[in-house]
């Protein structure tokens, strides 16, 4: 089968550049068109200079790299600098990219590569925010339908919420988007916290890129180190989750995953729930079912992946 056409948005991140740096080591499977950065566990500024280090760790300097929407569609940005750092990418130092920015905004990056694709064939990772594909889709809707399908890491249901009691980041960050997103028709596939907390960076399974001797597998092993932290004090769980990486596993080995197609919701009225995703997992509304919602993974087969890609850069 030809390389699956992506486009990566995103807003690194520790996990984000694990998941950036799984699909350039993967040429047989996807094909990167480009990574457009959005406002999220930092500002912009920080997000689209991140996409860029990582792409020339992963020895991809000719990968294209937007910079998009600085906020979200009606609120002040929340950032996660608690999780990340305040770089965004905290743990091993590393130099400033030497590659530029591509010109234009992410926004239209993503309008004309569906319009000048076939009608199908591209497919939509966002990782962050979804503040640049609702845009991307109020500002050009003609595109919807041209998305072969949206697969997106963001929400929860039995997991329930890790920035507030109710609501997952990238979600609660952006929730109007989020809205337009779920309520577009296009095809999608969500890796919610339910899937993402279950692949945890264990010792042996951060010892393993450590073990790689290379400078890609050292610095994941010291990002997700970094990032590890917060959560294991968070959740007292073994490691830290995967999460971002989760979009692109399921893209190259979807038989790791399984879930469930139901209908998700967004809410973005409450004050106290705002951006939760009520997913009907029970199938108690008659409410049409517009996701496939994962919750269970082989995780010791994703880190074989993962460890096997990642040693190749
Ligand atoms: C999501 O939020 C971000 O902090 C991570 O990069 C991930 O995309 C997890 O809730
Ligand atoms: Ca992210």
């Amino acid at each position: 089968m030809a390389p699956r056409k992506i486009i990566i948005d995103t807003d690194p991140g520790q996990d984000d550049a694990v998941a950036i740096l799984l699909a350039l080591a993967s040429p047989e499977d996807i094909e990167v068109l480009g990574i457009t950065a959005v406002a999220g566990n930092v500002p912009l500024a920080l997000t689209q200079k991140n996409a860029r280090i990582i792409c020339e760790l992963a020895g991809k300097p000719e990968t294209r790299v937007f910079a998009g929407c600085d906020a979200p569609l009606k609120r002040k940005l929340v950032t996660a600098e608690h999780v990340h750092g305040k770089t965004g990418l905290d743990g091993p130092q590393l130099p400033a990219p030497v590659m530029p920015l591509s010109p234009g905004h992410a926004v239209d990056f993503i309008i004309e590569t569906l319009r000048n694709h076939p009608s199908g064939s591209v497919t939509l990772c966002p990782i962050g925010p979804l503040t640049n594909i609702a845009t991307a889709m109020q500002r050009a809707p003609d595109i919807i339908p041209r998305i072969a399908e949206i697969v997106l890491m963001g929400g929860a249901y039995f997991e329930v919420g890790n920035i507030t009691p109710t609501a997952e980041f990238n979600i609660y960050v952006d929730p109007e988007a989020a809205d337009i997103v779920f309520r577009s028709g296009a095809a999608i596939t969500v890796m919610p916290l339910d899937v993402t907390h279950k692949v945890l960076t264990t010792r042996p399974r951060i010892q393993a890129f450590r073990d790689m001797g290379t400078r890609t597998g050292t610095m994941v092993a010291e990002w997700t180190d970094f990032f590890e932290r917060f959560d294991i004090a968070k959740y007292g769980s073994e490691g830290a989750p995967l999460h971002d990486p989760c979009v692109i596993a399921w893209l190259i080995a979807p038989d790791l995953f399984s879930g469930r197609k139901v209908n998700v919701e967004i809410e973005t009225q409450s004050e106290l729930t705002l951006g939760m995703t009520v997913a009907d997992w029970w199938g108690v509304t008659d409410r049409a079912a517009n996701a496939l919602f994962i919750n269970e993974v082989d995780a010791d087969g994703f880190f074989a992946l993962l460890t096997e890609r990642i040693g190749r850069l």
